[in-house]
C-alpha cells in the first residue's frame, strides 16, 4: 500500500466551498485522498450537473492539493474503497440533522467491509449550513453565492440558470 489512502465520497451536484474545506481537512490527514463522485444523489433523482461536469468542476478546484484525486465510482461505496487501497472513508458532518442518516450509512457500510471505518470531520462552523441543494436553489432563483462556492461553480450556476 503507497501510504495511508482516504475515500470522501458524494455526489458534489455541485462542490461547494463545505466541501472543499472537508477536502483540505482530509487531505492534510491522509497520505492520498480520493474524492470519489457518485452518479446520482441520495437526495434528488436527477442531478444538475452531469457526471462529467461534476468532476470537471472539482479537478479544476482541487488543482492546490497534489495529494487529492478525482475519481468517480459505480456500485457499493465500500467495494470500490478496498479496490482502491482505502481503509478510511471521509465525511463532513455540520448540522445535527445529518448525524441520524450518516450514522446508518457508516454501520451499512461497517457491516459489508469490517476493515473500513468512517472518520467524521467537522465542517467550519461557517459552512454547516450549507449543502448542494440549497447552493442550486439560490442560484436558481438569482441569489448571492459568493463565498459558499468555488468561482468556477458560480459560473456554472449562472450559466445554467442563466443569470450573471
Ligand atoms: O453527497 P451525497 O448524495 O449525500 O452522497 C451519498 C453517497 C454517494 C456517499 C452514498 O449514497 C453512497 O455511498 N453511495 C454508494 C452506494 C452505496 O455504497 N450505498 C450503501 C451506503 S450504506
Amino acid at each position: 500500500m503507497d501510504g495511508r489512502i482516504a475515500i470522501y465520497p458524494g455526489s458534489f451536484d455541485p462542490v461547494t466551498a463545505g466541501h472543499l474545506d472537508i477536502i483540505g481537512r482530509g487531505a492534510a490527514l491522509f497520505d492520498r485522498l480520493i474524492v470519489a463522485v457518485a452518479p446520482l444523489s441520495t437526495a434528488e433523482k436527477r442531478p444538475l450537473f452531469t457526471l462529467a461536469e461534476r468532476v470537471g468542476l472539482l479537478r479544476e478546484v482541487c488543482v492546490p492539493w497534489p495529494n487529492v484525486e478525482i475519481d468517480s465510482f459505480e456500485g457499493l461505496l465500500v467495494d470500490y474503497a478496498r479496490r482502491r487501497g482505502a481503509r478510511a472513508i471521509v465525511k463532513g458532518l455540520g448540522a445535527v440533522s445529518d448525524f441520524e442518516y450518516e450514522f446508518a450509512m457508516a454501520l451499512m457500510n461497517r457491516r459489508l467491509e469490517p476493515g473500513i471505518d468512517t472518520l467524521y470531520l467537522m465542517t467550519a462552523a461557517e459552512f454547516s449550513f450549507l449543502s448542494s441543494s440549497l447552493v442550486k436553489e439560490v442560484a436558481r432563483l438569482g441569489g448571492e453565492l459568493s463565498g459558499l462556492v468555488p468561482d468556477p461553480v458560480r459560473k456554472a450556476l449562472a450559466e445554467r440558470f442563466g443569470g450573471g
